[in-house]
């Protein structure tokens, strides 16, 4: 079915399943090849409707909270692995039925929860600040001076050691492998002398394996070496590299009006769908459209909110746009359904699924009783 067909509700998220096991199947290479092992990060995509097929794939979940990680032991199956910045007492209580791994950011709170811990038989790691760094948007960069995320060398002795089985890096975004290279030889120059009492050691998110021209021979050369060099577990947990191009977010034209430029008026919200395209800030790409004054048309495209900033971008097309008409913003699978809201009440888009024979499946519409519902 066409992407853009009348049966498909706008707004949609619409993943696409033959994109995502071409994904899957990189990956399970990956796995295969270097002997390391990947889970997903819900945190980055969580539309559970697709959990049978990425299990056939990977071997578990990474969890950031304690609904996540019920999400995945409810839906997934396999390893649960969490890690939060601080847990709370009823947190720690209800992960110790849910999760197998779990790593601390603080020596305070594995201290805290060590007798929960052990007891329930999970094991435990510590995130660690590799004092390297590699993200290139602040927002996104765990070992930015003065970051609340893991410890820092200076701050563990020996003792500190004792019962943790793991060791936490997380230091990438969209990361290719030269990144994860230099971000292992700061760790090891800093840690060496630990590593080896390691049973695993998890390098985090941010390894974009899927993008386009990613060197995937590099990353298992590198991964290969750690692992022969130490001998240990070696888990990768990445989100946006599961679901990277996997689907775009379906909308539609409601209005066009004039300041100065023609303004398209759509059916979507980037603050409350797309929230990345403020944040980070990016320019997302729009099936068949081109950069403004490209093509004969150029529109300004914006969101139904009352947000000034609710704008997408300037885009060009072949034809003059209309209301009614269907556009679709591409990738905007990962860290878009996870981070939604109901911000103004706009029509939060549905989801769906094309599967690998061309039919459409929706899962879920989302109406008038979820928005009150999350309200009081
Ligand atoms: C601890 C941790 N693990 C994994 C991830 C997933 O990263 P990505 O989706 O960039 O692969 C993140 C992202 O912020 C993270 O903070």
């Amino acid at each position: 079915m066409k992407l853009t067909d009348s049966a498909i509700p706008s707004p949609c998220y619409i993943c696409e399943e033959a994109r995502l096991e071409r994904n899957l199947l990189l990956m399970q290479d990956v796995q295969q090849r270097s002997g390391v092992k990947i889970i997903l990060a819900l945190k980055g995509f969580a539309m559970w409707a697709t959990f049978p097929l990425i299990r056939q794939y990977l071997q578990g979940c990474t969890a950031s909270s304690v609904w996540e990680a019920r999400l995945a032991r409810e839906a997934f199956g396999g390893e649960v692995h969490a890690y939060a910045p601080a847990y709370k007492p009823e947190d720690i209580e209800q992960l110790r039925g849910l999760v197998n791994h779990i790593s601390f950011n603080s020596l305070n709170q594995w201290r805290r929860y060590r007798g929960q811990i052990e007891s329930a038989a999970i094991s435990p790691g510590l995130r660690i600040n590799p004092e390297h760094q590699e993200a290139e948007v602040a927002l996104y960069d765990p070992a930015a001076p003065g970051s609340r995320l893991g410890i820092r060398r200076a701050q563990l002795v020996e003792g500190d050691l004792e019962g943790i089985e793991g060791f936490h890096i997380h230091n990438l975004c969209e990361s290719g492998p030269d990144a994860l290279e230099r971000t292992m030889a700061a760790f090891e120059a800093n840690f060496a002398d630990w590593i080896p009492r390691m049973k695993w050691i998890n390098f985090g998110g941010g390894h974009l394996m899927t993008r386009a021209g990613y060197d995937v021979e590099h990353l298992i050369r590198i991964l290969r070496g750690f692992r022969e060099r130490y001998d240990i577990e070696v888990i990768l947990e990445p989100g946006s590299a599961v679901a990277w191009r996997t689907g775009p977010l379906l909308c539609e034209v409601v209005d066009v009006v004039n300041n100065q430029l023609d303004i398209a008026i759509l059916d979507i919200s980037a603050t409350a769908h797309m929230p990345d395209v403020l944040e980070m800030p990016y320019r997302p790409a729009i099936r068949d459209a081109a950069e403004p004054g490209v093509k004969a048309h150029t529109y300004r495209l914006g969101g139904n909110s009352c947000l000034a900033g609710d704008v997408i971008g300037d885009y060009s097309f072949d034809h003059p746009l209309q209301a009614g008409d269907r556009l679709l913003f591409e990738d905007m699978i990962h860290y878009t359904m996870v981070k939604s809201t109901f911000f103004n009440g706009v029509q939060h888009p549905a989801i769906g699924i094309l599967r690998k024979d061309g039919r459409f499946e929706l899962i879920r519409v989302f109406d008038y009783p979820d928005f009150r519902a999350r309200l009081g």
